[in-house]
């Protein structure tokens, strides 16, 4: 039987790409160049592909959908977020999605974390003490930060992610607290307090981080309003999706410290993003490297391939969308 044609619009590891070779026809974007809907279109036509592998750097929108050949049956991304994908406009035109949510989720909870440990002891502007030579004698007051210890970490969004972030920071002394609209079960919860309302959960926590996909509810929600519940001295954590973040509002609250820092993974517009952040060294920014480990971008891969592979069996597919 002849293999299912597969179009990938990125490179992706070389062990990745091998086995995904083994299973399809494979059509590859050699110099890994940004492709446009166009050219991703004409890709799937020249290669009479059946399946798309695609990343959260392609914008698949409702004229993609209108444009894509019918002998494409099968889209999945190689992410848990699906925010550059139209999923309306996917069905109308009765193209299966899946994506990868299972595989992300430890290394993005490490870089929650990270970047939580590194907020609350002022990684960054201690480093830049130690690099720029102004590194003076010990002394009992300079270069401190607070514990993580003891405090309300306050997650908004308890999926996959949001409970790794939760065992990680238990093991800190770390009260859990969590929004989202449906309460866990008690097992899921492992003792987690559940607020119903944003409100009641950032009024609540010391610590925030945010594990919810973007959607019309969580575009822009941390804004003015929602920082202003948060108690003086908060410290802020983003490993989720950049758009759901006002900057003016953000950048405001670190910078008249209501907030005392801010761990960022992800910002809106990327890879452009505020620069505004740049001056602020209570601000510890990273570039989006949430799954960035080799074994995650080697599950993320077999996860994806198991998704296509089950399609074409005829299976249910491990992750649809
Ligand atoms: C995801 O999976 O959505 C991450 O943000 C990128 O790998």
């Amino acid at each position: 039987m002849s293999k299912p044609r597969l179009v990938l619009t990125r490179r992706l590891p070389a062990q990745v790409e091998t086995e995904l070779a083994e299973r399809f026809e494979l059509l590859t974007n050699a110099p890994d160049g940004l492709l446009s809907s166009a050219d991703i279109i004409e890709r799937v036509r020249a290669h009479r592909a059946d399946a798309l592998l695609v990343t959260l750097t392609e914008r698949l929108d409702g004229d993609f959908f209108a444009a894509l050949p019918d002998h494409l049956r099968v889209i999945c991304t190689y992410s848990v977020g699906t925010n550059h994908l139209d999923i309306d406009a996917a069905r109308a035109k009765g193209v299966a999605l899946a994506f990868t949510p299972e595989a992300v989720t430890e290394a993005t909870a490490d870089v929650a974390l990270l970047l939580l440990l590194a907020a609350c002891r002022r990684a960054h502007e201690f480093q830049a003490i130690l690099r720029q030579g102004r590194w003076g004698a010990w002394n009992a007051w300079d270069n401190l930060g607070w514990d993580p210890g003891g405090q309300v970490l306050g997650l908004v969004g308890m999926g996959r992610i949001g409970q790794a972030v939760a065992r990680r920071a238990r093991a800190f002394g770390m009260h859990i607290h969590y929004f989202q609209r449906n309460r866990l079960d008690e097992a899921q919860e492992q003792g987690a307090v559940y607020h119903a309302s944003l409100e009641s959960l950032f009024r609540a926590s010391r610590f925030v981080s945010l594990h919810t996909p973007t959607t019309p509810q969580t575009k822009g929600f941390i804004n003015a309003e929602s920082l202003s519940w948060l108690p003086p001295g908060a410290i802020f954590i983003n490993t989720a999706r950049g758009d759901q973040v006002n900057d003016d509002a953000l950048v405001a609250a670190l910078r008249n410290g209501n907030l005392a820092a801010a761990g960022l993974d992800v910002f809106a517009g990327e890879p452009d993003f505020d620069r505004r952040y740049l001056d602020i060294p209570n601000a510890y920014l990273l570039p989006h490297i949430g799954t960035s480990t080799e074994q995650t971008r080697i599950r993320m891969g077999r996860d994806a391939a198991a998704n296509l592979c089950a399609f074409f069996e005829n299976r249910s597919m491990p992750w649809p969308i």
